[in-house]
């Protein structure tokens, strides 16, 4: 970690204490992804879990952001693992009940005495010999929190088992002493069911909770995905950091960097470490692609790059503007004279103007830009009070590499890998595949990977059945004809 641990506000609440670490990071980190809290503590019985989030939903009259609150008093389903493991022991007979009680059968009890005692012991332990209760079959209310006016909506789940919660406040409206209130509100629905002296001596912290189990599908980047490049990512924390606490900035009349320029060869994690930095930071994600700029006509691009930064002055919340190929977006084109390198130069020259005081224009916006060719970007464009920081993102050695599979492979896994399906064999000779690929990139690493993914899943399509494993020497095969192509292409 960078050693720059957010700090936590704690408050009490019915004798429990309860630290609320970087809310201001929590709801604005909310406005990219959902985020999820509190899903790690301990409840009293008979609470279960809470799954307590923070999103946010575009409303008629704007964006709010949108607390929710499942609590839940049922068990998860028992797995016959489960139920073998807890109460029967590894033994046959064990395993035959274990599969009927899951299968909800009463019968099992019957089978014959001593095991008919044995399964009756078992119900009880697992608490199955009672009716499940049902939480209550109330009626849908509200709980409200005077003190910051939030109101929640209270339903039930028709199984009775699972009470929610449910407020919005609009995005510019919204403050820490919110999601405080929340939790409170969460915190008293528990209280309700689980008795007034409940949470005495307890204590929760409630911070943003590391995304694992998101299927790799979603956009959610994260600085955490990155492999190698240590530095570099070290330094988007910082930045990060910076952004998040203007008040220390002008405390001691610091500036944050307002741009940044991120360069290096195809394929090694720019536009992936931008993505991040945007999630790290809380904010918006705001891609500037060529065509929204470049016009054929007389003057348009020139418009088009004044509204650009028009809107950019305005924006309410934390935004990363990225500049992706920045050299195919902003240059000089030499002074030809025609028309049309006279729009690119007009283009740049409004640019370097808008980025001369834009972050004191706005300190919500933050401008990064990409380039695999950095000379190709004239210097006055990015001198320092444009770009202030420029880094260098290379290509990744042996042991980047290294990191980059095993990163992308723990993905994959916590992705997709699932109780009786194992994507990965446990002995992966990560050395062996990093030796291997020199000279690759992340991309072609992902490309590696997803060649091998696609064979078994084609595998599998045809032969219906069971598929062993991806294996060392697999991704090696993999890594050898992404180096030397064979065939038609
Ligand atoms: N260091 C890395 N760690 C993990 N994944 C990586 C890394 N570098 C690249 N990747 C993977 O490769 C993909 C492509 O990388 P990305 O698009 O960020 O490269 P780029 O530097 O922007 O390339 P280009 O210059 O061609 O735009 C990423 O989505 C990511 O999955
Ligand atoms: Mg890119």
């Amino acid at each position: 970690m960078s050693g720059t641990r957010p700090r936590g506000e704690t408050f009490e609440y019915a004798g429990a204490t309860v630290e609320l670490i970087d809310a201001p990071t929590v709801l604005a980190a909310a406005r990219v992804n959902p985020v999820e809290l509190l899903r790690r503590a301990d409840w009293p019985s008979p609470v279960q879990r809470v799954d307590l989030t923070v999103a946010s939903a575009d409303r008629p009259d704007g964006p709010v952001h949108t607390f929710a609150a499942a609590i839940s008093t049922a068990e998860e389903p028992l797995s016959k693992e489960r139920i073998r493991k807890l109460v029967l022991g590894t033994d046959p007979v064990g395993l035959l009940l274990a599969k009927r009680i899951e299968a909800g059968d009463p019968i099992a009890t019957r089978i014959v005495d001593n095991i008919g005692a044995a399964a009756a012991a078992a119900y009880k332990k697992l608490g199955l010999d009672r009716p499940n209760a049902p939480v209550a079959q109330r009626e849908p209310g509200t709980l409200a929190d005077a003190v910051v006016g939030l109101q929640a909506e209270l339903t039930y789940d028709p199984t009775g088992t699972v009470v929610r919660l449910h407020a919005e406040v609009p995005r510019d409206e919204v403050t820490p002493a919110h999601l405080q209130a929340f939790v409170g509100l969460t915190l008293q629905a528990v209280i309700e069911l689980a008795g007034p002296e409940s949470l005495a001596g307890r204590r929760y912290s409630v911070s943003r909770e590391a995304v694992s189990k998101v299927p790799a599908t979603t956009q959610t980047v994260t600085l955490d995905m990155v492999g190698g490049l240590a530095e570099v990512v070290a330094e988007l924390r910082e930045i990060a950091v910076s952004f998040r606490h203007p008040e220390a900035m002008a405390r001691w009349g610091a500036r944050r960097p307002q741009g940044l320029l991120m360069y290096g060869p195809p394929g090694t994690g720019k536009t992936m470490l931008s993505r991040a930095l945007a999630n790290e930071i809380g904010a918006d994600f705001r891609e500037i692609r060529t065509p929204e700029i470049l016009d054929k006509w007389l003057g348009g691009s020139e418009r088009n790059i004044k509204q650009i930064f028009r809107d950019a002055r305005r924006y309410r919340v934390p935004t990363l503007m990225l500049f992706d190929e920045f050299d195919s977006i902003i240059s000089y084109a030499g002074s030809g004279g025609d028309a049309a390198s006279q729009a690119i130069n007009a283009v740049a020259g409004i640019f370097k103007q808008e980025m001369n005081d834009l972050i004191e224009a706005n300190p919500n916006v933050i401008v990064v830009a990409t380039t695999n060719f950095p000379h190709r970007v004239d210097d006055s464009l990015i001198r320092s009070g444009r770009f202030d920081v420029k880094i260098s993102v290379p290509k990744p050695d042996e042991a980047s590499r290294a990191e980059i599979f095993r990163k992308m492979i723990h993905g994959l896994i916590a992705a997709h890998e699932a109780p009786g399906f194992q994507m990965f064999t446990d002995d992966l000779d990560l050395t062996a595949l990093a030796a291997a690929s020199h000279g690759m990139t992340g991309a072609d690493i992902k490309e590696i990977l997803r060649r091998v993914q696609l064979s078994k899943a084609m595998q599998d399509a045809r032969s219906g059945g069971r598929v062993a494993p991806i294996t060392t020497d697999e991704l090696l095969a993999s890594v050898r004809e992404l180096t030397e192509p064979t065939g038609p292409r």
